[in-house]
């Protein structure tokens, strides 16, 4: 390992740290919720942001070279050729969702869903859009893990009210990255019925060593409108900072949403995110490796703890990121298990209820943390459930 990951991967010292992660449960409380991650910045983009305060260079955001850098990392990770003259630069993925769903729809129109889904997915949707949701659960397969419904998205696509379809790719809570040919399938329904497709693809820096994202964009048929919403914030741990991208399919979808996408909208964009996206997608590659290798050894021991200790657990490890998806139905902790364990084993898990009907009885638990701490977290909770202590 080059980057001291697990520099200060001490509680006593994540505990200093006044991100809503660190600050929302009370100090007795370990946190497993909100998507941050534990790890120091990566070097580049604390330099980056040291030489920035050293400057005073606190002003209001300047795009620059961002879209280049985009373009670069999303070359040279993807292989996808992306233009950067197609690049909007907002400030966080929910404003980039909500801007384009105002945009691709009307209200009342609908807009579908692959449950159980990022709880902001139905916000979004129904209170700051007014759209309907149009809920189309995700398969549930024979190894636990979840699949998308192609069928049931093409019958949801052919009702007449649906004019978007919003997809999470890879996909938060459950992991899954769906393949090439899944994304093909969906790509032809959606042309086919008019529809016009956001592929929060947020996540997909943070694939697992082996796994492969196809981005939406780089199978999408021309002529379908759509586009691709990225950010550094999660894979490089920089949310607070203020910076996501919109990429456009092509020039008619990017020359209608910059006339609809209000001024000051794009300049909430924070000045510190837009140079620390720089430095993460053109300088901080290798530290976002060796993350993702930790990531999926986390993943790793999470799955042996578990089967260990907490075997009726329902787990499929994730293909991407530090999410896991926990159903503990076979236990008897309630609709809602993270308040259990919030109360009960001081554990703050993200409640499964809120990211849809699918979630009762389950919980998403953040594992981007150090091994030690990721331990703790799960004997804590498996001596919270009686019976079910090591
Ligand atoms: C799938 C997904 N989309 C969007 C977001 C929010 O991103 P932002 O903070 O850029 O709005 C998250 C945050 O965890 C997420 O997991």
């Amino acid at each position: 390992m080059s980057f001291d990951l697990l520099r200060g991967a001490n509680l006593d010292e994540l505990h200093q740290r006044t991100s809503a992660k660190w600050r929302f449960y009370d100090p007795d409380v370990i946190p497993a919720w909100i998507a941050e991650m534990d790890y120091p910045l990566a070097p580049a983009i604390a330099e980056t942001l040291h030489a920035a305060v050293d400057r005073s260079d606190t002003g209001y955001r300047w795009v620059g070279e961002l879209p280049e850098a985009l373009a670069c990392f999303a070359a040279d990770t993807w292989g996808w050729r992306l233009d950067p003259a197609q690049v909007i630069v907002l400030p966080d993925v929910l404003t980039c969702m909500a801007q384009a769903i105002t945009h691709f729809s009307r209200p009342g129109d609908g807009v579908v869903i692959n449950t159980p889904v990022y709880p902001p997915f139905f916000t979004t949707v129904r209170d700051i859009a007014q759209r309907t949701l149009v809920e189309v659960p995700l398969l549930r397969t024979e190894l636990g893990r979840y699949d998308y419904d192609v069928a049931s998205m093409e019958e949801a696509f052919a009702r007449k009210d649906v004019t978007v379809y919003l997809l999470c790719s890879p996909h938060n809570p459950t992991g899954s990255v769906p393949s090439h040919e899944t994304l093909m399938a969906i790509a032809d329904a959606a042309q086919r019925h008019g529809v016009s497709v956001i592929a929060d693809e947020i996540h997909a820096p943070l694939t697992h060593p082996g796994v492969t994202h196809t981005p939406f964009l780089s199978i999408a048929p021309g002529g379908l409108s759509a586009i691709s919403l990225i950010s550094a914030s999660k894979a490089w741990n920089i949310a607070g900072l203020k910076c996501a991208q919109i990429v456009a399919a092509d020039e008619e979808v990017l020359s209608k949403l910059q006339t609809s996408i209000p001024l000051e909208v794009t300049y909430g964009t924070g000045h510190f995110g837009v140079l620390a996206s720089i430095a993460a997608y053109r300088d901080s590659v290798p530290w976002l490796d060796e993350v993702r290798a930790l990531i999926a050894s986390n993943s790793e021991l999470l799955r042996e703890m578990l089967a260990r200790q907490l075997p009726e657990v329902g787990f499929a490890p994730p293909s991407a990121s530090y999410l896991a998806w926990l159903d503990f139905g076979a236990y008897e902790l309630g609709d809602d298990p993270a308040a259990y364990f919030a109360e009960r084993a001081k554990v703050g898990l993200s409640p499964g209820p809120s990211f849809g009907e699918l979630g009762l009885k389950c919980a998403r638990l953040n594992f981007g943390t150090a091994p030690q701490i990721l331990g703790e977290i799960v004997n804590r909770v498996a001596m919270s459930i009686d019976g079910a202590s090591n």
